[in-house]
């Protein structure tokens, strides 16, 4: 597979296009962020370590039917992806009450919610990813009807999956968010997923294993990162 232009570069990541037209070569950058770029840094070794846990986490999930963008793991910090054209849409589903959730309403964070709460935020960092509702994304043409229901479902799916895979591990899956596309007429699993785009706490004593300790500066972010890989890989 030969490496051609950069596509397109992310605050966390880098797209490239191949000799093959329908596949790119996602790269994973050590470089973090937080508040939409306010916030700058190097987590050290945070793309290995990203590419290793959302290779294993995009196999595990084709395993039990989601279809994703994953081909191959190519290298420490590189995987082959199929090219899609993206939803402009950030899918966050909720288990336990966290993050903005929490703060917009003043509630401590912690609660395990009576179900999981589905959000979307439209992608656009020059506007700060609002928070929209599925009209908008109906009237603006975001996502087609048929394709948000389908989106809706594969969302509640990962989250079923990931959810009991992760308990076994034990850690909890608090929140996260994905991305999807559509690609040669189908939808698929997009993105990452990883301790940047989730919030995943120890089941046992809660301590957080995401990318809240860097926003926070809980201190032991590589550690932290290299614990979930291990446990997931492991
Ligand atoms: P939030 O509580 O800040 O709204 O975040 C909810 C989840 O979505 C959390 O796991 C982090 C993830 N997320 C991203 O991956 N990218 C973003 O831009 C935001 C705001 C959240
Ligand atoms: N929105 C991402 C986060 O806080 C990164 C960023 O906003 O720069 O997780």
């Amino acid at each position: 597979m030969e490496k051609r232009t950069k596509l397109y570069e992310g605050k966390a990541k880098i797209l490239y296009e191949t000799d093959d037209p329908n596949l790119l070569i996602q790269y994973f950058k050590d470089a973090a962020t937080a508040f939409n770029a306010l916030k700058k840094g190097t987590i050290v070794n945070k793309g290995i370590l990203n590419n290793q846990i959302s290779s294993f986490i995009f196999q595990l999930l084709e395993r039990e039917g989601v279809k994703t963008h994953y081909v191959q793991t190519l290298n420490e910090r590189e995987m082959l992806v199929k090219r899609l054209k993206i939803f402009p849409l950030e899918v966050v589903v909720r288990n336990i009450l966290a993050g903005s959730l929490a703060k917009k309403f003043n509630l401590e964070e912690g609660r395990t919610l009576p179900f999981p709460i589905l959000e979307f935020y439209y992608k656009d960092d020059s506007l700060g990813d609002p928070l929209i509702i599925e009209d908008h994304i109906r009237a603006f043409g975001w996502a087609a009807p048929q394709e948000l229901e389908q989106i809706k479902q594969m969302t509640l799916k990962v989250n079923q999956i990931l959810s009991a895979f992760l308990l076994a591990k034990g850690i909890l899956l608090v929140d996260f968010k994905l991305e999807f596309g559509a690609h040669q007429g189908e939808i698929l699993l997009g993105d990452e997923f990883t301790p940047d785009g989730s919030r995943l706490w120890d089941a046992q004593t809660g301590e957080k294993m995401d990318k809240d300790r860097f926003r926070r500066d809980l201190g032991k972010v590589e550690e932290a990162y290299q614990e979930v890989c291990r446990r997931i890989t492991g």
